[in-house]
């Protein structure tokens, strides 16, 4: 995918060094993190080119021009640690010593007004999280595991959902071909028919907890749910979703041309680069991890993108204020 915009190695230093000047640690003191954040922000000390491609990007996604942007050349870490695969998120907080990923990725957040969302039984409830293989969902098909990810809403059984999803390229082998797949909820309905697409609409379906959800939280299976909601939101897991026991039988005609109709649908296809950032709706569309070629399965499984959650405005995420932890907004009690 062509990146919105490739940053010069001038812009890139730029935005280093603004960012470089936050010395709360975003892990650890997460409010004055953003606090500083701010600071720097309301100074003036982010450039403009900066502010005027985040207000592009929010202007596409309003429009409905489009969901998915790549900007290229993104300010990261000078060093960036070799993590230990047992526990990478442990590890990370033990080896990592300057944020300027997690503070681009904030910066991100702010300037798009899509405030940040995270999880607390996962990752300590952090903000940003790692996709990273983790040795034990080796073989699992599971955004910690190390295979394909057919396409997918991260967290499609959880209540509370990111309106988009954002991946900061951090170690990304340069001979491994891993690709990042999107598709467009809106090219999806483009060929599907009216009588299946209100049957999609109604809630036939359900999808099964991840095997990290099950493992990490007290839940077995989601409630039923639509698989299209809004103007043309998704909710599915491609390989997972499948129709209730006492679904009509036109639900399943449905579910085999909803799964028609996301083959014949335009796909978006990003390998990720170092210092790429990848940001996509969640909702509004499905993401894959595709494996065109592995070299070296070692070395592939070493793949590390920053990623954050957040919702698409300031409304959405008030709205799941009484689902917060009260020392951060926007981190799920569950
Ligand atoms: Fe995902």
């Amino acid at each position: 995918m062509n990146p919105l915009h490739h940053f010069s190695n001038d812009e890139k230093q730029a935005l280093f060094d603004a960012l470089s000047q936050i010395k709360s640690h975003p892990y650890d003191s997460y409010n004055a993190f953003t606090d500083e954040l701010d600071g720097i922000i309301n100074s003036g000390k982010i450039p403009a080119f900066f502010h005027e491609i985040c207000h592009k990007i929010k202007e596409d996604r309003t429009t409905g021009k489009s969901s998915a942007h790549v900007l290229r050349n993104c300010p990261v870490d000078a060093d960036i640690p070799e993590l230990d695969q047992e526990d990478p998120f442990k590890d990370k907080l033990a080896k990592k010593k300057t944020f300027v990923g997690e503070a681009f990725l904030a910066l991100f957040s702010k300037l798009t007004a899509t405030p940040l969302l995270a999880y607390g039984n996962r990752f300590e409830g952090s903000f940003f999280a790692d996709v990273i293989a983790v040795n034990k969902y080796s073989g699992y098909d599971s955004q910690f595991g190390d295979t394909e990810l057919a396409y997918h809403n991260d967290r499609s059984a959880h209540e509370v959902r990111a309106d988009f999803v954002t991946l900061l390229g951090t170690r990304c082998p340069q001979n491994e071909l891993i690709f990042t797949n999107y598709i467009d909820g809106k090219d999806i309905l483009e060929f599907i028919s009216p009588e299946y697409e209100a049957i999609l609409r109604e809630a036939h379906y359900y999808t099964p907890f991840d095997i990290h959800s099950l493992t990490t939280m007290n839940v077995s299976e989601s409630i039923a749910h639509p698989i299209i909601e809004g103007d043309s939101l998704i909710r599915y897991r491609d390989s997972w979703t499948i129709y209730t026991k006492d679904a009509p039988e036109k639900a399943k005609e449905a579910l085999i041309a909803f799964r028609y109709a996301m083959t014949r649908a335009t796909k978006t296809h990003h390998r990720m680069q170092d210092g790429d950032l990848f940001s996509f709706g969640n909702q509004r569309g499905l993401h894959s991890r595709e494996h065109m070629e592995i070299v070296d399965k070692d070395t592939a499984r070493t793949r590390w993108l920053l990623k954050t959650y957040s919702f698409k405005d300031k409304e959405t995420a008030e709205k799941f204020t009484h689902r917060y932890k009260k020392e951060a907004f926007g981190c799920v009690d569950d």
